[in-house]
């Protein structure tokens, strides 16, 4: 039997890159023995944050949260793929940590646009979910009115003036086709400036060769968190595509019983699934079945 695992199964680039580096500093600070946060956990997966923390690593929640630790103990802090406000990295650095900053360079992007489109005086369209970290960090680079509108209907309410320049940029997660829909209002209520497409392909990738892959094999497995929403919409994907799609958190949930008729089995994961869980996996029914 054969085993084929997606390409893009599991973090993607930038979430990659930021646990990498959370490794990287702890290798790094192991000499002097200094201190290492994060601010916010580094990614949603509760085994990675596990053992992030038996190896010293320790979260900091907010501002408050990096303000109570003493003086002595404020070693360096990460900043996630996410991003932050820039006011918390000067925060940050003015209560005397050391910031690594690990925001993926997409999400990186944005900020610099919308400081420099804010900086020359347009009011900034942010195209996502307000409560999201991700939004909440844009707003921090934006010098000038800074709206969020998470649907066409908000798009066609957003109160602002009729002569107000607008640089539009969306969440790096955002739907591309819902992105479209929301400029198109502003075009339609005649709104100058500009539109800069910052939506992220990595998720549509991921769902896009799940879809392939599933369509190919004859039994399907996707694993990733119970409460990861990205990993449930995978699973539905291979669902519609492969009868015999299963969802698992770990390999301790595979119960596999496999006809004989079975010749070839798909694997991918959510975004916050680490690799060796993956591994993990594949191994087991590679040398299983
Ligand atoms: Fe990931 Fe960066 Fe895209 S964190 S989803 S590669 S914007």
């Amino acid at each position: 039997m054969e085993v084929i695992l997606a390409e893009h199964a599991g973090f993607c680039f930038g979430v990659q890159r930021a646990v990498d580096t959370v490794y990287e500093q702890i290798e790094k600070k192991k000499a002097d023995g200094s201190l290492i946060y994060t601010f916010g956990p580094i990614i949603h997966n509760e085994e990675v944050v596990g053992d992030l923390q038996e190896r010293g690593v320790r979260v900091l929640d907010s501002l408050a949260d990096a303000g109570e630790v003493p003086k002595g103990k404020r070693g360096t802090v990460i900043i996630r793929s996410h991003g932050v406000e820039k006011a918390v990295c000067e925060s940050l650095k003015e209560m005397g940590y050391e910031v690594v900053d690990a925001t993926c360079p997409f999400v990186k992007r944005i900020h610099n646009i919308v400081e420099k489109e804010s900086a020359a005086g347009k009011s900034i369209v942010i195209v996502g979910n307000a409560g999201h970290p991700e939004v909440e960090g844009i707003k921090g680079w934006s010098a000038s009115a800074t709206y969020v509108v998470e649907s066409v209907e908000e798009a066609e309410n957003l109160a602002c003036s009729p002569g107000e320049e607008l640089c539009i940029v969306s969440q790096t997660t955002f739907n591309y086709k819902k992105f479209q829909d929301v400029v198109e209002i502003f075009r339609e209520r005649g709104y100058n400036g500009s539109v800069v497409n910052t939506v992220c392909n990595a998720t549509e990738v991921r769902q896009a060769e799940a879809r392939e892959l599933a369509a190919r094999v004859d039994v399907m497995i996707v694993i990733g968190g119970n409460h990861s929403s990205n990993t449930r919409k995978l699973y539905e994907i291979c669902r519609q595509e492969c009868e015999m799609t299963y969802y698992i958190q770990t390999l301790d949930d595979l119960h596999l019983k496999l006809p004989e008729s079975v010749r070839l089995v798909g694997i991918t994961a959510g975004a916050s699934t680490p690799n060796n869980i993956i591994e993990e996996v594949q191994n087991y029914v590679r040398i299983n079945f």
